[in-house]
């Protein structure tokens, strides 16, 4: 099945002083995360091709023996035992230009414009993924509140405060720029209606507000709980639609 990942930026300067919105680098941790998540789903997406490579042989029913190579890649793993080395051939096997085109999957990595997202997927190789920034994935913008701490906000704005604990999904933060998460989830339509039509496998590097509202939305989260469903920093979320439901999954990183 096609694959939506999902995970917000490595750890950055203001997560670890709880100032909210900003345009902060990442801390080391950060970088790390960035770094091991594109090991990780390289990992997931060279299996995936090789899955898909087996497939599309065994349906043309090509018979090998030894090693075959595609796109400077070497599969002999699964290959040797499961197929007769009566009829082997030799290497490399020109493959069908049609056949090749299931193979070939481009794996999408969106981020936002954000230095925090942008930079969690600097160490994703552009010549595997399509990288593409997008100001649509931005994080909820805070208006007056950006920058501050939960703790500030209560003290110096405790009407915005509570106005908001009363209703996370309606309540728009004042000033310049301030949105709602109903703003949110209408900026981010476009984008989820292009992850649907899509064919091929997709990884967002997005913020808290992006990644409850994308995963809201594939798991049939109701409206009034996506503002508080617990998406944690450092975990990545695959999600496979299917015919009929989605499996999900989760993946917790431990440096
Ligand atoms: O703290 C990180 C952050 O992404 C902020 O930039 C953003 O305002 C906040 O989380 C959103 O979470 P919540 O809607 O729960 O305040």
């Amino acid at each position: 099945p096609r694959q939506i990942w999902v995970t917000r930026h490595g750890e950055s300067l203001d997560n670890t002083m709880g100032r909210i919105g900003g345009n902060a680098s990442l801390t080391k941790l950060g970088k790390q995360y960035g770094e091991d998540l594109a090991m990780f789903i390289e990992t997931k997406r060279a299996e995936f091709q090789d899955r898909l490579f087996f497939d599309v042989t065994r349906e043309s029913n090509l018979m090998n023996h030894g090693n075959l190579s595609f796109q400077g890649k070497t599969y002999n793993s699964s290959f040797n035992n499961l197929y007769s080395t009566e009829h082997a051939v030799s290497t490399p096997i020109e493959l069908d230009p049609e056949d090749e085109e299931k193979i070939i999957k481009p794996f999408s990595v969106w981020t936002s414009m954000m230095k925090r997202s942008m930079e969690t997927a600097a160490y994703f190789d552009d010549e595997q993924y399509d990288i593409k920034a997008m100001r649509m994935l931005n994080e909820i913008c805070s208006g007056i509140c950006d920058q501050h701490t939960y703790e500030e906000i209560k003290n110096n704005y405790p009407d915005e405060y509570e106005a908001r604990a009363l209703d996370k999904l309606n309540y728009r933060y004042p000033g310049s720029g301030g949105e709602s998460y109903l703003d949110v989830i209408y900026r981010l339509q476009s984008v989820i209606v292009e992850i649907e039509r899509m064919k091929h496998h997709v990884l967002v590097i997005g913020h808290r507000v992006i990644t409850r509202i994308i995963i809201a939305y594939f798991l049939g989260c109701r409206r009034e709980d996506i503002a508080h469903l617990n998406v944690p920093l450092h975990t990545v979320y695959c999600i496979e639609p299917q015919p009929y439901g989605t499996n999900f999954y989760q993946y917790n990183y431990d440096p």
